[in-house]
């Protein structure tokens, strides 16, 4: 189980071999050595075992790793941190921050590798450089203020708690995504992949990110009850997410006292957050009731997994505790997921090539036998191109920041980021910097071939994080966009609508496309 937590009780300056970035690894078959969840990995500082540790954790989705770890040559003199150009009286950076936050963040690579960026309220320092965001990440945990904003709707769910129950929880919470439980949800996800692509008919206009927002929702909250007793739950939750999510981005990102104003949002939020939390807690006592009658019943969601979870002392999760992760585990995995698989369409309409590619794949080994079926996590070590597609579309469109909250005064790459300062990665100008990936606007799936990665730095891909922090749902949210790529695009081809330019829109942590129309053409 705390393979997922390599953090844990990391200490500034830990080890490398203690950090986990999976995004290193590759579709190789590879003998299985460990489950993602079984026991944590020798803690060594030899980078060959932080590669092999890496291996095991992802051939979870079957791959290996070629990584290797480059020396970082600023270590040694210790000094104060450029300060971004353009800071302006009173409000820094703050306006252009604000304006166009990710691309801000991406012009200061050249500024170097960890950089003094004037956000009002805040201390803030910005990494740019992949081997000290790896060594971050590893040294730091907690995030700080800005996620305890979030936590009205995410309550005391691993996403916000800190330290010691952090830790605790993160345990607690792993088996929910042990290799065997992925395999279940993933019938959900082939279930949901063939009614979505039965629903479509030939020359419809299709909203692709409402349409995969929504296959999002619908498969995490179905692989979160999977019984009947949680379908009426699931769509309830259904209805209730987008409204809250919505309001929630615009919460975390403005001063914390307008959440207590009487304002209609403010009454609303609250509304919704209190309906939420009924709908989870009926679901809560309906299987606990069952399991009490049956103590062997197992439905095979994540529901399940948490209820029956302990701790090292056999300690349970209060409903309360469930219910914020299941919570935690909705918000985390729909809006992410959603967007990935919108963008991965888009590119595909802009990339005839990839399409091609992954059309002969998904024709090989989806339509082997006849008319084509939905893909099902057995195929998923055959699905080669599509996984490399789902790995580069996560560089282009990753979310664009994640916070540390730096405690006590910190050196990174000789730079000395004073106690109480707030530390930004942005994922996304990490992905898109042409010193790290070259032309890194272009769609090219084949950067993800081993031989191209082999000197790749493990802090050089993170869309889902590292470290303590790095999301638990990775394999989860990996496997449902391969099958979902794989079963829509075995059976249809998705156009782009002419004269109608897809922007790209900031939503709370992440790069959404706005108003991403496309057509549906059958195969
Ligand atoms: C493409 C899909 C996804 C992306 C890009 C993504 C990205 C991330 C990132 C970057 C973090 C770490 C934030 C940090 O370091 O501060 C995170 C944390 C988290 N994610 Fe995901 N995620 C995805 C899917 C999922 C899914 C499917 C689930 C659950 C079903 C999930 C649940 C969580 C939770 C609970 C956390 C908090 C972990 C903690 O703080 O210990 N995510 N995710």
């Amino acid at each position: 189980m705390a393979t997922m937590l390599f953090g844990f009780g990391d200490k500034v300056g830990s080890p490398v071999a203690r950090e986990r970035n999976s995004w290193l690894l590759w579709p190789k078959p590879a003998p299985f050595r460990q489950s993602m969840i079984g026991p944590s990995p020798a803690i060594t500082s030899s980078p060959r075992v932080v590669a092999r540790s890496a291996r095991q954790i992802w051939s979870t989705f079957a791959m290996t790793s070629t990584a290797t770890v480059t020396p970082i040559a600023h270590r040694t003199v210790s000094h104060a941190a450029p300060t971004a150009p353009g800071a302006i009286p009173l409000l820094g950076h703050w306006p252009r921050f604000g304006r166009r936050p990710y691309r801000f963040l991406s012009t200061l690579a050249a500024v170097g590798p960890v950089v003094r960026v004037r956000i009002p309220g805040y201390d803030t320092y910005v990494v740019t450089d992949p081997e000290l965001v790896r060594e971050a990440f590893v040294a730091l945990s907690d995030q700080g203020l800005m996620i305890e904003r979030a936590e009205a709707l995410l309550g005391e769910g691993v996403t916000v708690l800190q330290g010691q129950r952090h830790r605790r929880e993160r345990r607690m919470i792993a088996p929910a995504f042990a290799k065997s439980r992925i395999a279940r949800y993933a019938a959900v996800m082939t279930r949901l992949g063939a009614e979505r692509a039965a629903s479509w008919r030939n020359g419809d206009f299709l909203a692709v990110n409402e349409q995969m927002h929504d296959l999002a929702l619908r498969t995490v909250a179905g692989s979160l009850f999977t019984g009947e007793l949680g379908s009426e739950t699931a769509e309830h939750i259904h209805r209730l997410l987008p409204p809250v999510m919505t309001l929630l981005s615009r919460r975390v990102t403005r001063p914390a006292w307008i959440d207590r104003l009487p304002l209609p949002g403010n009454r609303r939020f609250d509304r919704l957050v209190v309906q939420m939390k009924a709908a989870t807690g009926a679901i809560i006592a309906a299987y606990r009731a069952e399991l009490a009658a049956d103590p062997d019943l197992d439905h095979g969601d994540l529901l399940d997994t948490l209820l029956k979870a302990r701790d090292e002392s056999g300690g349970a999760l209060t409903d309360s505790q469930v219910h914020d992760e299941l919570i935690n585990f909705l918000v985390g995995g729909t809006e992410a997921i959603g967007a990935t698989l919108a963008w991965v369409f888009h590119e595909l309409g802009q990339n005839p090539e990839v399409e091609a590619a992954l059309h002969a794949e998904v024709d090989a080994v989806l339509r082997a036998d006849g008319p084509a079926r939905a893909a099902e996590f057995g195929d998923l070590a055959e699905l080669e191109v599509t996984k490399r597609i789902v790995l580069e579309t996560l560089r282009k469109y990753s979310p664009w920041l994640t916070v540390r909250h730096v405690p006590t005064p910190y050196t990174l790459g000789g730079v000395e980021i004073p106690g109480g300062s707030m530390l930004f990665v942005c994922p996304v100008a990490v992905h898109r910097d042409p010193a790290i990936h070259p032309d890194p606007q272009r769609f090219d799936p084949d950067r993800w071939l081993p031989e191209r990665m082999a000197d790749m730095s493990k802090g050089a891909h993170i869309p889902f994080g590292m470290g303590a922090r790095q999301c638990p749902g990775n394999v989860f949210a990996l496997t449902e966009i391969a099958l979902q790529v794989a079963t829509l695009s075995a059976h249809w081809r998705l156009r782009p609508v002419p004269g109608i330019p897809v922007r790209e829109t900031v939503i709370g942590a992440l790069v959404h496309p706005e108003k991403l129309l496309m057509r549906a053409e059958a195969r």
